[in-house]
């Protein structure tokens, strides 16, 4: 494919072409000059409506390491402000000559729109409650690099998963890949089609602790209106919020991943989040290899 929209549908051999491209780029991270020649003379816009650290900075950093001359595009100083309607917006960007587009916006199915729109490739970086690719695929790198594979594995998604890209996003590649995946967090927050894409439920964040080899911990969108459909933090917390006591309690030994960014105290407590269960900087490096291996196959193998 000319793009990246999500992980779904995406064959095997594809997310390992991804995943082993990645290894080969985050060598080039360790170096004393991170950079090579690969994107030379490409333009990448990012195109962000939302909110963003680690993705926006990551795919940056990504485009600056390959090369390709990068353009930000915040949306808070832009003519959208002015009413600038989106078609307009990205018709004005490709007038420019523009080759690559990653997009973050709040509505599903932007990324996919701007296919349509455009010639650029287009790349997603996190489409309302839809897909988040280049985060399960780090998800996925970060995995593999610390336990060696991710066929057979058990992977548990803990969270909010009815309101999470990072959750379809994760299921999508992870089942793919081999792994039995599973999902734990209050029945309000499992949406009723989760059986369907092959999930297990887990209403029991120990039973949850107890089965899996790695928990991918989600992080509670107190900005999408979290408190309407769940009763209270606190009993969150006490339900699902993963403390060190917790892990010790349950089981010798698992790996904690937390996409960022993290409520400290919520879903997880200061001492995991920064303990030795959990690998979340580590997450936070692969990404730049992870979008540096997509930008590289997007921008020069169609
Ligand atoms: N994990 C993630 O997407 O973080 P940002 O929202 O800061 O990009």
């Amino acid at each position: 494919s000319r793009h990246l929209l999500g992980l779904q549908g995406v064959p095997k051999e594809d997310i390992q072409l991804i995943l082993d491209t990645a290894t080969t780029f985050r060598e080039v991270l360790e170096r004393p000059i991170k950079r090579v020649p690969t994107l030379q003379g490409k333009t990448v816009v990012n195109l962000f409506y939302e909110s963003s650290t680690r993705t926006r900075i990551s795919f940056e950093l990504a485009e600056k390491r390959l090369s390709a001359d990068a353009i930000n595009f915040a949306v808070s100083t832009s003519s959208v402000n002015k009413g600038e309607s989106l078609k307009d917006t990205i018709r004005n960007i490709e007038a420019m000559k523009v080759d690559m587009v990653v997009i973050r916006h709040a509505a599903a199915g932007t990324p996919l729109m701007l296919t349509k729109l455009c010639d650029a490739n287009i790349i997603n970086a996190g489409d309302g409650i839809h897909e988040h690719p280049t985060q399960a695929l780090l998800d996925m790198y970060s995995i593999r690099e610390k336990l060696g594979r991710l066929d057979g594995l058990k992977v548990c998604i803990v969270g909010d998963i009815a309101h999470s890209r990072v959750a379809l996003s994760n299921i999508f590649g992870l089942k793919t890949m081999g792994a039995k995946v599973s999902v734990c967090g209050p029945s309000t927050m499992i949406p009723k089609y989760i059986e369907e894409l092959g999930v297990d439920v887990i209403y029991n964040i120990d039973e949850a602790i107890q089965e899996n080899d790695v928990l991918n911990v989600l992080r509670i969108q107190l900005e999408r209106k979290a408190r309407e459909y769940f009763p209270s933090i606190r009993e969150y917390v006490k339900y699902f919020g993963i403390t060190s006591e917790r892990l010790e309690r349950n089981k010798k030994d698992i790996l904690i991943l937390h996409p960022g960014p993290i409520n400290r105290g919520v879903e997880l407590s200061s001492d995991v989040a920064d303990g030795p269960y959990q690998i979340i900087l580590q997450q936070v490096t692969n990404g730049v290899a992870v979008r540096m291996a997509v930008l590289y196959l997007l921008g020069t193998l169609n």
